[in-house]
């Protein structure tokens, strides 16, 4: 073919010697129409049927030579192998601009093996040869159509909320909504209700880069608390304040800054998860559920539990928890006369209180404990 086509063009020439560079459009040595994309004889079409061997054009267009035809360059900026001479990079076709708008040779290599000359072996493929990344999962396939089983398109992740996973190469921008490659959100999300997706999967993390990211760490602080405390704050909305309902007095009652008993575990007021999917967790609707014994009154920020005897103080209030607040000093009963003072306490609850008065705090078995509101009364 190529020998072919070489006999045929240095008859031209021959042919047409005398009108050589006169730059008449090239119709003297190729004929007329070479520079038409509409006509037969058109170069981009001469050189298809090359298979794109452009080095024969080069016995006669190289500037190297003396007497050489007009340089590719003339027209073609970045010369006959530069990556746009041929296609555009990417091509206009398909999804080519969603998947490599950039251009970059780098972004072709997802699907296609990606040359680094354009005289590499199989460049020339008479279809495009797809070849998939990693990241496409290894049982990627293109149909002809659809991919197949392309993680990228949520195949991997199997949801049953996904409404298309085999998305159509040239269906547009359909294919690829919020929804088809996994649900909004995914089947297995029975929590929604009242959490944005943000709220267990940051805001601004990487995208179907084929890792699931899951809270701000890898561990339970990932999307409430701190290293230091996986209670609010910080709350599952970001807030910070103990003016927040969902923030409240938890350190308060993590911490006991008061001294006035020992720390209060989690567990007194929650159900506490050994893993993120752990049954009980996640898998409700907005808010976190409260233990039913504390008697949470979301309404009015109060619980009904004994601690506070009958005060009632709001989550979100201080100054709740000094003597007096939640019982008289002495209490106004049976059991006490009113000019009992702190320094009495003692005598009748030594367990409970020091000489001062000042509620005592020893070390027991899970941490610091007392007598002092620990749900009955101490003698
Ligand atoms: C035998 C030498 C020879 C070969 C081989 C040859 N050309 Fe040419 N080509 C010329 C000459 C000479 C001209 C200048 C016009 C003329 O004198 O006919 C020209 C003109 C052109 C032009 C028009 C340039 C202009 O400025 O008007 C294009 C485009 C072109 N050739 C493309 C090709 C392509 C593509 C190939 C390979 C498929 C090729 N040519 C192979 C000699 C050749
Ligand atoms: C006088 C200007 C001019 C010169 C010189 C020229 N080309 Fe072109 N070439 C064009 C134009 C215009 C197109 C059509 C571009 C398009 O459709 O986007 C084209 C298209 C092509 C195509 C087809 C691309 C496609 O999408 O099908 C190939 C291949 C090509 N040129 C190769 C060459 C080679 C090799 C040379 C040098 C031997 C050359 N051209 C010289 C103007 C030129
Ligand atoms: C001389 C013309 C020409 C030049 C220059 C050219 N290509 Fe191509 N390229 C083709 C043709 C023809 C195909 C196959 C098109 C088809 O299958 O319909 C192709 C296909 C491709 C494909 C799809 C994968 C494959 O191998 O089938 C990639 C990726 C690609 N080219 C990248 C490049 C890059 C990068 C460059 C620059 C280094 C480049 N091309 C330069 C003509 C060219
Ligand atoms: C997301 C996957 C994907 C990426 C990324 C991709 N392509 Fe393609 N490409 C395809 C598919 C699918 C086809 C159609 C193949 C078919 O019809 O057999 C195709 C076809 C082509 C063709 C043949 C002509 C055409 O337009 O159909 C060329 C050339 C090509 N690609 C070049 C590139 C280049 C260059 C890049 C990078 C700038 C690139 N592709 C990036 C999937 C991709
Ligand atoms: C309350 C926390 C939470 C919220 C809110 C949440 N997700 Fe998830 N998401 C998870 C967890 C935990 C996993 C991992 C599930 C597993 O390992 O079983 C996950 C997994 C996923 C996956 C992987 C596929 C799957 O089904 O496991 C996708 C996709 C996803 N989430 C999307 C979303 C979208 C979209 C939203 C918002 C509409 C959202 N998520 C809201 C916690 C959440
Ligand atoms: C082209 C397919 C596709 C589309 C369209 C898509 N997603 Fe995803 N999404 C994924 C894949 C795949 C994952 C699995 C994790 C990964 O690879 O990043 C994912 C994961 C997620 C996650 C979990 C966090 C993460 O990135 O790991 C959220 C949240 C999410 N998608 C939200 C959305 C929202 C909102 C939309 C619509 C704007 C959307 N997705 C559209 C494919 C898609
Ligand atoms: C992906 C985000 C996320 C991670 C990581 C996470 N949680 Fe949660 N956590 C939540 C959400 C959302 C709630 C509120 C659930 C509800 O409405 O019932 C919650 C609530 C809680 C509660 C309050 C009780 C409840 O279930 O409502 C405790 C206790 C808790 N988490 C402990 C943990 C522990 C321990 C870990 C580590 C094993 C952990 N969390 C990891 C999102 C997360
Ligand atoms: C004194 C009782 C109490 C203790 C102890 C407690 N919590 Fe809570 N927690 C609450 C209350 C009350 C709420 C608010 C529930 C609501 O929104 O209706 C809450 C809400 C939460 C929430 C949801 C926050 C949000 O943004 O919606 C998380 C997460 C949580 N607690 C985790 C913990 C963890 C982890 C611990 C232990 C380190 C803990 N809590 C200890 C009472 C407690
Ligand atoms: C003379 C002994 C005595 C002294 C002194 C005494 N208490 Fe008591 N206290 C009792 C008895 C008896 C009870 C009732 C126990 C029961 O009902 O089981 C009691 C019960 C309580 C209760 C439980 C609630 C209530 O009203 O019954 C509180 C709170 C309490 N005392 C606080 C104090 C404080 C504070 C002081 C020091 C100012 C103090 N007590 C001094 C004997 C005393
Ligand atoms: C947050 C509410 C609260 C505050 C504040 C509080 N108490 Fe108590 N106190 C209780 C409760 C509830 C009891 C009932 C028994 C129990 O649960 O230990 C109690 C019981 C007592 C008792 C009886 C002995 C016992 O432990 O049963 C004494 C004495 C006592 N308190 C002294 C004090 C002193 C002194 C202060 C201030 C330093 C104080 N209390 C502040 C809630 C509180």
């Amino acid at each position: 073919m190529r020998a072919a086509l070489n006999i045929l063009l240095l008859v031209l020439v021959t042919a047409c010697s005398a009108e050589r560079g006169l730059g008449d459009g090239g119709a003297s040595v190729h004929g007329p129409g070479i520079l038409d994309p509409a006509s037969d004889n058109f170069h981009g079409k001469v050189a298809e049927r090359a298979a794109w061997d452009v080095a024969v054009c080069m016995t006669c267009h190289d500037q190297t030579k003396t007497d050489a035809a007009p340089p590719c360059a003339k027209c073609h900026a970045d010369g006959p192998s530069g990556c746009t001479s041929c296609h555009k990079m990417p091509p206009m076709t398909g999804a080519h601009l969603k998947h490599a708008g950039d251009g970059a040779p780098a972004s072709c290599a997802k699907c296609h093996p990606v040359p680094t000359n354009w005289t590499d072996p199989g460049h020339f493929a008479a279809k495009a040869i797809l070849a998939f990344a990693p990241i496409a999962g290894p049982n990627a396939t293109f149909d002809g159509t659809r991919c197949q089983n392309v993680a990228c398109h949520g195949a991997t992740l199997a949801d049953g909320g996904a409404t298309n996973t085999a998305p159509a190469w040239n269906g547009g921008p359909a294919e690829a909504t919020c929804g088809t490659c996994h649900g909004a959100p995914p089947a297995t999300h029975v929590q929604q209700g009242g959490y944005a997706c943000v709220t267990c999967h940051p805001a601004g993390s990487p995208h179907v880069d084929g890792t699931l990211n899951i809270g701000r760490t890898t561990g339970c602080d990932g999307c409430h608390g701190t290293a230091a405390s996986l209670a609010p704050p910080v709350d599952l909305s970001g807030n910070t304040l103990t003016t927040a309902l969902t923030v409240g007095a938890h350190q308060a009652h993590l911490l006991v800054p008061t001294k006035l008993r020992g720390p209060i575990a989690c567990i007194t007021c929650h159900a506490v998860p050994a893993m993120i999917t752990t049954v009980g967790h996640i898998d409700s609707p907005a808010p976190a559920e409260v233990n039913a014994e504390i008697g949470w009154d979301r309404t009015t920020a109060t619980c009904t539990a004994s601690c506070h005897g009958t005060s009632r103080p709001t989550w979100t209030s201080t100054g709740a928890a000094v003597c007096g607040a939640c019982h008289g000093i002495p209490p106004n009963d049976a059991s006490h006369t009113p000019t009992m003072q702190l320094s009495d306490c003692a005598t009748c609850h030594p367990g409970s209180v020091d000489a001062t008065g000042y509620p005592i705090i020893t070390s027991g078995p899970n941490g610091p404990t007392s007598e002092h509101i620990n749900g009955h009364v101490d003698l």
